[in-house]
């Protein structure tokens, strides 16, 4: 980023101090910071000391082959047992460990003696079927607790699960089956999504005319809907796993054993599939959930909204908060069925008391209006997360005001895939938040930003997002691709690549910014920085500004070509229901733009649409509208959560390029 166009940007000056009652019986304070910038190896090796070991590590990290990192190389345990057998054992078995809750309204509380029952129970159904350590299981589930049982199941034999999102298209799962070679599927007959039974199982009987080496699938029975089945090949669920004895042992396998293996799709090339292992994934997983949501197991009510398909729903519905002995809400369903309010009556029903949902979910939420909230009674919500991409700080204050009472903080958590659990976020009892960053790395990890030179830039400046050291739930390979995993994450700024000496420094691939006092924005993906006259421009700081206008619920921002400016400002925008299009209204929203970011961000279009297309994972396809700006034919749309969104914009446009 050039730091003229910085100055100009990201001028939010609200601060927010922690409540005094929650700092004053914080999980963790600042005290955390001295203590793993003292000596970060011996900081996470207490972390490590909040699982059960079956052998305790003696050494903490092994970086000598660099960028292949092995933590407590020499410790065993299992991470089942870890999850759901010592909270038994510790004398919690009673506690609830999930209260589910169906879209069409049923609902299930199980606690942790039934679950470690279940899991024990499907641990056996996998070895009679054939799985065994060291094997690669897919799983396609919709949001029920089948889906934890089956992910815990495989870590307890040291099966590696790979979760498929449930609205994956078949070849999407071929190709993911394929590429891990698993040997069994877990799947479901279908699952409720928007008040219908959507069929997942007809998806994996397709998938698998391409994938031989599958021997078994096993079916949850969910909807009850008409479902056919391979005589020899599928398995009920209920058929399999009930008759199966609620005794298991656990193993404790190696804490480098690969856990879990998650695609993530990238913009470019085939899937990459990021693996994880044992016992650093579990160590900052279940620490990090510890400190960020200042989780107090007795008490607290934590609700993840995220699909356990992507990478929040592993760390922080399966393996962290069950680490850490919470009680937590799984809900199946979208936040409109069959109304509006729903997240907020399962709020008040069940009183959660920690949320964690995306910025996508919040500014539809805006958009909804503040009188649907304003129905419920939110007042047991004590801390606030949100995570995915950058939140924009109208959305930030929203969140505060109308879910949080003005009193909640909030915590925006910037991680990946690849990172396995949180690395940038404020602590809830500590941190002065300020609307829409991130702020500091978290206490025992290293993040800085760099320039094109991968030389750290002072206060004040921006450039592109790095880690400069090691972390317990990094990211071990690109499953199958050592090279790949060395050319994507560690070439642009490691050793050799840069004036800036020998280090090891991981690309996240996000732009970011310092801000005076250090503390980190965050600005969106590399690829989605704009080059308008030599200028770089986020498309997120645009986007922010936008929503910062009365009339904008949502907008997303591309660059389009431009034979003047080398790359023009399009923005699209949704109104919020009080507005109307007009062309004096466009007119305003750029020279509010103007007025915000200074004049070279002022966008060329301000386009008007009543939808963008977003994947499932609620991230907009940017690339998709700049096909529009750029008046071409619009590429592949598989990945988007509503196909007709891009017939609807297209159809929308009031002046198309
Ligand atoms: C990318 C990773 C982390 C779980 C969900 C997404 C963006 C994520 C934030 C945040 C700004 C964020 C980044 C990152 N991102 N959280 N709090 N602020 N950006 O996982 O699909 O692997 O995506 O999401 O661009 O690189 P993912």
């Amino acid at each position: 980023m050039s730091n003229e166009s910085l100055a100009n940007l990201l001028k939010e000056e609200r601060r927010f101090a922690p409540p005094a009652e929650l700092a004053a019986a914080a999980n963790v304070t600042a005290a955390a910071y001295a203590q793993a910038s003292e000596d970060r190896l011996a900081f996470w090796a207490e972390q490590a000391r909040r699982l059960d070991w079956a052998t305790e590590p003696t050494e903490t990290l092994d970086w000598s082959n660099p960028p292949f990192a092995k933590w407590f190389v020499d410790g065993t345990l299992n991470v089942a047992h870890n999850c759901v057998d010592r909270h038994v054992e510790a004398g919690n078995g009673d506690r609830v460990a999930i209260h589910f809750e169906g879209e069409p309204g049923d609902s299930r509380a199980i606690t942790y003696a039934q679950l470690k029952d279940e899991v024990s129970r499907a641990a056996n159904a996998l070895l009679e079927l054939g799985v065994t350590k060291g094997d690669r299981v897919a799983v396609y589930l919709p949001m029920i607790p089948e889906a934890v049982v089956a992910m815990l199941a495989c870590a307890r034999i040291g099966a590696t699960h790979s979760v498929v999102f449930g609205g994956f298209s078949a070849d999407a799962v071929a190709s993911r089956i394929q590429d891990a070679d698993a040997k069994l599927v877990i799947t479901a007959d279908g699952g409720y999504r928007r008040g219908k039974a959507t069929a997942l199982k007809p998806a994996i009987d397709e998938a698998l005319t391409k994938c031989p080496q599958v021997e078994h699938v096993l079916v949850v029975r969910r909807t009850g809907q008409d479902t056919a089945f391979t005589e020899g090949r599928d398995v009920w669920w209920h058929d399999i796993v009930e008759r199966q004895s609620a005794e298991h042992t656990a193993e404790a396998h190696d804490a480098e054993h690969p856990l879990f293996i998650l695609y993530t799709s990238g913009t470019t090339g085939k899937p990459k599939g990021i693996l994880h292992t044992t016992g650093g994934y579990l160590t900052q997983a279940a620490w990090t959930h510890h400190a960020v949501f200042d989780l107090k197991p007795e008490t607290d009510v934590y609700w993840c909204t995220a699909d356990i398909g992507w990478v929040t729903g592993h760390s922080y519905i399966v393996y962290g908060p069950l680490a850490n002995g919470a009680t937590q809400v799984i809900y199946e369903g979208t936040p409109d069925t069959p109304h509006q309010g729903r997240f907020w009556e399962i709020v008040q029903k069940y009183g959660v008391t920690i949320l964690y949902t995306a910025p996508t979910a919040i500014r539809t939420f805006m958009k909804w209006g503040d009188d649907i909230p304003a129905k419920f009674d939110l007042s047991s919500l004590r801390v606030l997360g949100s995570v995915g991409e950058p939140i924009n700080p109208e959305a930030w204050v929203w969140y505060r005001e109308h879910i949080g009472a003005g009193k909640a903080p909030i915590v925006d958590t910037w991680w990946q895939t690849e990172t396995g659990a949180m690395m940038i976020s404020p602590l809830p009892g500590v941190t002065t938040t300020k609307p829409g960053s991130a702020q500091r790395a978290l206490p025992g990890i290293a993040a800085t930003v760099v320039d094109d030179e991968a030389r750290e830039v002072p206060d004040g400046a921006g450039g592109y997002l790095v880690l400069t050291e090691p972390w317990p739930s990094m990211l071990r390979t690109i499953w199958g691709d050592d090279q790949r995993y060395i050319d994507t994450y560690w070439s642009r700024f490691g050793p050799g690549a840069s004036a800036a000496g020998a280090a090891w420094r991981y690309f996240a691939g996000d732009g970011a910014k310092k801000d005076e006092d250090g503390d980190i924005w965050l600005l969106g993906r590399v690829d989605d920085v704009m080059l308008v006259s030599g200028h770089n421009i986020s498309t997120t700081e645009v986007e922010s500004a936008l929503v910062g206008h009365p009339a904008v619920a949502e907008s997303a921002v591309v660059g389009a070509t431009d034979a003047t400016t080398g790359q023009a400002i399009v923005a699209f925008v949704i109104l919020r229901g009080t507005a109307t299009d007009s062309p004096e209204l466009v007119e305003e929203l750029r020279a509010h733009v103007g007025r915000t970011l200074g004049p070279i961000a002022k966008p060329k279009q301000v386009k008007v649409v009543g939808e963008l297309p977003k994947t499932r994972s609620g991230k907009i396809m940017r690339r998709l509208l700049r096909d529009i700006a750029e008046g071409r034919e619009v590429g592949d749309t598989t990945t988007l959560a509503d196909s007709n969104v891009m017939n609807l914009i297209q159809a929308g446009l009031t002046n198309p390029p």
